[in-house]
Order: C-alpha cells, then sequence, then structure tokens
C-alpha cells in the first residue's frame, strides 16, 4: 500500500519518517512478506495524531517489533506498517528497576542488565526480537518469562488513543498472550529484576545458549515455534512422531532439528508457509484429535 503526497507532507510534519516500498522479506526473520510503506515513529508524542490521520484516511496498519514471531503475507501489502527506531534505543537501570524502550532487542537487554548485576531473564537471552515484542507474546524460555518482571508499560492505547502508563498488575501476562489489544503499540517498560552478580548470571546464560543450540534451529530463517504447545502436551514432539520432520511445501520445511519450528530453505512465499502449517496442523488434529494454535502471528492481506 502507498501512501498519498498529501499523508507523506503530513506525516513528515508529524515528525515521522517514511519508507515507500519496503520489502518486509527484509524485516522478518522468516525471510518472507511482502512489499508497503513503512512509517517510522520517530517522536512518540505525536504517536496519537499520526493514527488520527490513518484513520481518517482509511489507511490500514499494523505495527511491526522485531519482526521475528510474524508471517506476512505475499505481494503488494493491503495496509502499511508502522514501525519504532531501533538504532539508539534507551536502557538505564536505577537500582533494580530497569527502564527500556520497546525498540530494544531482548537479548541485549538481557546482557545489559547481567552487567549491572541484574539477572532473572538468563532463559530470555537467545530468544530473538525487541522487547516490545517480548511483552506482547509474554515471551519465555527455559524457566524465564518477561511477564513476571513488568512493573509499568507506557504504551499508544488504542481505546482512548492516547499514551498512557499501565501498572504491570492491571495486565495479563498468559502463556505466549497478554491483555494489550492488537493496536496497542507498546513504548517503554520498567522491569524490576533480582539482584544476582554478573558471573552466576553469565553462568545461567551459557546453560541456556547450550541447550537452545542443541535443540534449535538458531542459525536458519524461522520465527521461533510456529504452534502454541497445547496444556500438557508438546506440539514439537508430535510433529516429530508424526515423522514430519523435513516435510516441505515449496521451499517451507519444517526444521529437521526441531520439528515445531518451520524454516525458509531458500525463497519460500507465505503461501508455502500457510499451506505447510495447515497441512501439518491436520495431521495432528487426524492423530492426536488435538487442534494446535498457531503461535506466530499471521498479516493476511
Ligand atoms: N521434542 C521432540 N522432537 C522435536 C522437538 C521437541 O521430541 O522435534 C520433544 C523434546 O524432546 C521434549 C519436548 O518435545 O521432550 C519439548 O521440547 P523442547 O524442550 O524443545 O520445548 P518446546 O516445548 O518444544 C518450548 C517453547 C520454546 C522455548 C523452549 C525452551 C513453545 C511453543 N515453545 O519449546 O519457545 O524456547 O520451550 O524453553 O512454548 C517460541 O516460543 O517460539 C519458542 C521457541
Amino acid at each position: 500500500m502507498r501512501v498519498s503526497d498529501k499523508v507523506a507532507a503530513r506525516l513528515k510534519e508529524l515528525g515521522a519518517e517514511l519508507r515507500q516500498g519496503v520489502p518486509l522479506a527484509e524485516h522478518t526473520s522468516l525471510g518472507i512478506g511482502g512489499t508497503t510503506d513503512e512509517i517510522l515513529l520517530r517522536r512518540y508524542e505525536t504517536i496519537p495524531e499520526i493514527m488520527r490521520l490513518l484513520a481518517d484516511e482509511n489507511i490500514p496498519h499494523r505495527f511491526l517489533g522485531g519482526g521475528t514471531n510474524v508471517l506476512v503475507a505475499d505481494g503488494e501489502l493491503s495496509f502499511v506498517v508502522l514501525h519504532l527506531p531501533s538504532s539508539t534505543p534507551g536502557m538505564r537501570v536505577e537500582g533494580n528497576a530497569a527502564y527500556v524502550d520497546a525498540a530494544a532487542d531482548l537479548g541485549g537487554t538481557v546482557t545489559f542488565c547481567a552487567k549491572r548485576d541484574l539477572g532473572g531473564m538468563e532463559g530470555l537471552i537467545g530468544v530473538p526480537g525487541s522487547v516490545g515484542g517480548a511483552l506482547r507474546m509474554n515471551a519465555g524460555a527455559y524457566g524465564s518469562q518477561i511477564g513476571p518482571h513488568v512493573r509499568e508499560v507506557e504504551l499508544y492505547r488504542a481505546a482512548t488513543g492516547e499514551i498512557e502508563t499501565l501498572c504491570g498488575s492491571d495486565i495479563r501476562f498468559d502463556y505466549r498472550h497478554t491483555s494489550f489489544a492488537p493496536d496497542d503499540v507498546t513504548l517503554r517498560v520498567k522491569l524490576e529484576l533480582p539482584s544476582k552478580p554478573f558471573k552466576e548470571i553469565v553462568a545461567g546464560i551459557k546453560v541456556c545458549n547450550e541447550k537452545r543450540r542443541g535443540s534449535q534451529p538458531i542459525n536458519q530463517k524461522s520465527a521461533g515455534c510456529i504452534f502454541k504447545n497445547p496444556a500438557g502436551s508438546s506440539a514439537g514432539r508430535m510433529i516429530d512422531e508424526l515423522g514430519l520432520k523435513g516435510h516441505r511445501v515449496g521451499d517451507a520445511m519444517v526444521s529437521d532439528r526441531h520439528a515445531n519450528f518451520f524454516i525458509n530453505v531458500g525463497n519460500a512465499s507465505c503461501a508455502d508457509m500457510l499451506k505447510l502449517i495447515d497441512g501439518v496442523r491436520d495431521r495432528v488434529r487426524t492423530a492426536y484429535g488435538i487442534e494446535l494454535e498457531n503461535e506466530v502471528i499471521v498479516w493476511r492481506n
């Protein structure tokens, strides 16, 4: 989708940067996604006005964080993409509190806090993506989740059209799900983390990194786990038991390392990946009577 010159001029006045015709395949960890205009939200205080402008002009939009948990449609997209600049995200520590911009890299945040003797997020070290994405999905791995550490979140709230600060206790963090609305844009977070000596944190990080390297295809194009684990069961184990590792649709393939990771081994399209996802879901339903729910967020046209 392309915005008009009139909208482009207004966005400029509002301090946003417009990038035209951006191939989202270059901004997603799956390396899949069509083309659209991207609006870089450089001034948080103008976000409400930018949102009103997009609504008034009937411009559909989606918010892209780190692009590590999203499967984007092919071709010319029917929506523009909003993005927070991530070049110099703010991070600071005061006592046991860490104040971090949502655009910050999650792994970088874990390391930044570790160097200041704040732990509790060791398991999140290898989870790719931004802090904002981790907040939205309540990212978790190896016993760590971001949710329990959240004390405050500053966000653009779609419900009120304003920038607000929510208390951690007002946000629900469930397994790979939170109470944020799809149109909310998280901007900054205050985390409270337990004090821990740097050396101890690094030892924990090393253990998680080794586990991850041993079981997940970390150097391949993926969106992490494709399906949520059903209560009391493992999607990866079921898909593996069905002998589906290596199963392909075009260049979309079930990883032969971890069966809940679907990877792009070349030039997979969104259509290939969706066909693979639906095919595997059908096989699991038939064999186990379980309906797997996507963990990956799908942006259809
Ligand atoms: N398993 C297999 N074959 C496979 C994959 C797994 O038999 O191909 C078995 C394992 O041997 C193990 C069980 O399934 O007995 C669970 O596997 P694993 O420990 O790898 O964990 P998982 O449940 O598949 C979850 C998260 C990961 C997270 C890891 C580590 C979900 C959907 N996945 O995976 O998160 O990194 O635990 O904590 O909750 C993600 O959310 O994108 C993600 C990668």
